[in-house]
């Protein structure tokens, strides 16, 4: 018998605070749905109180999925009562609260003297308004979770005390995170021993493990905590997050699972969801999968020289420890046609993670018909880029209702855009140093606006002629990332769109996703 690994994803809440990775609300119920199929046992939907998208999203996401449902708040009431309105329809509700407990959040954060004139009164008052917020969560939900922010370079006696006194207050989880990737894996391991060696009823509490990235040792990090005595790990799909992100789910997962002679425990994951859920994070937040990528990367099960091929031929073991189907990765295969019709897409898509009502069925089955002229040939990553966009599309506020351009070898490209918003009407020209160019000055000319791009990729989704095409694009308003995602058989479209994208991101996004201040002066 192996011991059960609670897994709890924050891909929606600290993956979500990637550079320029802000998602809608249908975007974020969509991978929530997916979450709920991956079998994750806590999804972490968002931070209420920071902004009213925030707050709806977690509540959309509370009355959508089953599973366990964790709403972010900090030791403050007004947080942790947004964090329970947002909860009211979750099945299972999860209040996490948190505290800054090193001493560089201490006194960065709590300078204020009336926290305390010295580091020991200010230590104090964080372990006051700890206990406050867990007792007043717990008066709302039986389920409260309290995190030690920072706790990796926090000084192992007093993140004993202050992880004592958030469980005498009613803490069920006990969260340990390494907030800034500093620590190493041995260390990491002897911190989790420290707690259950120093703290009194620790047994009453879960221990989790929340490990940034910033020196590549999350994953390993993580695991060492669970060999120190963690029973939960908080990870994101694609280890994306703040910085270099957080640890990796997909990793995590299949380490555990490839290695239970060594690690002798389990999670609920259905791993041949892992790809589908990879590929869907990756298409809405627009941040791209490295090729080498463990697990989910493109170049993650291909064999490249002789005598890797040679052998994987004559037995697979030889250079696979686990295998491309486990993680939900088949062969790029045919899968419909022009003559395909509304019943096999839905079906299909079903397969790959995404449930479509009968309107969106319609607009996508349109969609996928014009595409099928196009390339005859239609791949589950045509349909995954085009599902993606689709969910993405339907809530847009600027949309691009016409597209010419004029190039040659000898010609000036120009182009001519016509944008849409509700009832209003831009149209404008202008020339560029090539197409793209000439279409985002001519957007910019039309909205009287200037973005700054700040990186600009285009990439085709699947192969041959008719592949489509993936333009991900960055832009950057007022120091806050905004990403954009545009996808066409014709790159200089999925150019504009992408552009497009972006700056209805500035629009619904700017001043309300993170205009929270993380210390406690609110
Ligand atoms: O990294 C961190 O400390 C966090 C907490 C808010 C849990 O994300
Ligand atoms: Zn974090």
């Amino acid at each position: 018998m192996t011991e059960r690994i609670i897994i709890f994803d924050t891909t929606l809440r600290d993956g979500e605070q990637s550079p320029g990775a802000a998602l809608s609300v249908p975007e974020k119920v969509e991978i929530a749905r997916q979450l709920e199929k991956l079998n994750v046992d806590v999804i972490e939907a968002g931070f209420p109180v920071s902004s009213p998208a925030q707050f709806d999203a977690v509540r959309r996401i509370a009355g959508t999925v089953e599973i366990g449902v964790a709403a972010l708040a900090r030791a403050h009431e007004k947080d942790i009562l947004a964090a329970r309105d947002a909860l009211k329809e979750a099945v299972k509700p999860r209040i996490h609260t948190f505290s800054s407990t090193s001493d560089y959040h201490i006194l960065g954060k709590f300078g204020d003297a009336r926290y305390g004139a010295t580091l020991s009164e200010k230590r104090q008052t964080v372990i006051c308004m700890s206990v406050e917020a867990v007792q007043l969560a717990k008066s709302f939900c039986d389920d409260v979770e309290f995190s030690a922010e920072d706790a990796g370079r926090t000084d192992d006696v007093y993140l004993a005390e202050v992880i004592a006194a958030a469980i005498e207050a009613g803490a069920t989880t006990v969260n340990i995170p390494d907030t800034t990737g500093y620590t190493l894996p041995g260390e990491y391991r002897a911190k989790i021993e420290a707690l259950r060696r120093r703290v009194p009823h620790i047994d009453r509490a879960v221990i989790s493990v929340h490990c940034h990235n910033d020196l590549g040792l999350a994953v390993a990090n993580s695991l060492a905590g669970v060999q120190g005595g963690a029973r939960q790990i908080e990870c994101t799909i694609n280890g994306i997050g703040e910085r270099a992100g957080n640890a990796a789910l997909e990793e995590i997962v299949m380490a555990l699972k490839v290695r239970g002679d060594r690690m002798p425990f389990h999670t609920g994951i259905v791993t041949r969801e892992i790809y589908n859920t990879s590929r869907m994070v990756s298409g809405f937040t627009g941040m791209i999968v490295q090729p080498n990528k463990a697990v989910v990367g493109a170049n993650a099960f291909a064999h490249e020289s002789g005598i890797h091929q040679d052998g994987m031929l004559k037995s697979r073991e030889t250079y696979e420890i686990m295998t491309p189907e486990e993680v939900g990765v088949t062969e790029t295969r045919i899968v419909l046609g022009r003559h395909s019709g509304r019943h096999g897409l839905k079906a299909r898509l079903l397969e790959l993670g995404y449930t479509v009502n009968e309107e969106e069925l319609n607009r996508l089955y349109s969609r996928f018909t014009d595409l099928a002229d196009k390339k005859k040939e239609i791949f589950d990553d045509d349909l995954r880029v085009l599902m993606g966009d689709s969910v993405t599309r339907a809530t847009e506020g600027l949309t691009l209702d016409f597209l010419q351009v004029h190039l040659g070898t000898h010609a000036i490209p120009t182009a001519v855009v016509r944008l849409r918003r509700e009832e209003r009407v831009w149209e404008e020209s202008a020339t560029g140093d090539g197409p793209v160019a000439a279409v985002f000055n001519a957007i910019e000319r039309a909205l009287d606006h200037s973005y700054p791009i700040e990186s600009y990729q285009v990439r085709s989704v699947t192969s041959g002629r008719g592949a489509l095409g993936e333009a991900l694009l960055r832009i950057r308003v007022n120091g806050i990332a905004y990403n954009g995602r545009g996808v066409s058989t014709d790159v200089v479209e999925a150019s504009a769109r992408a552009f497009i994208m972006a700056i209805n991101h500035v629009e619904q996004n700017q001043n309300i996703t993170r205009p929270i201040d993380w210390a406690y002066t609110g």
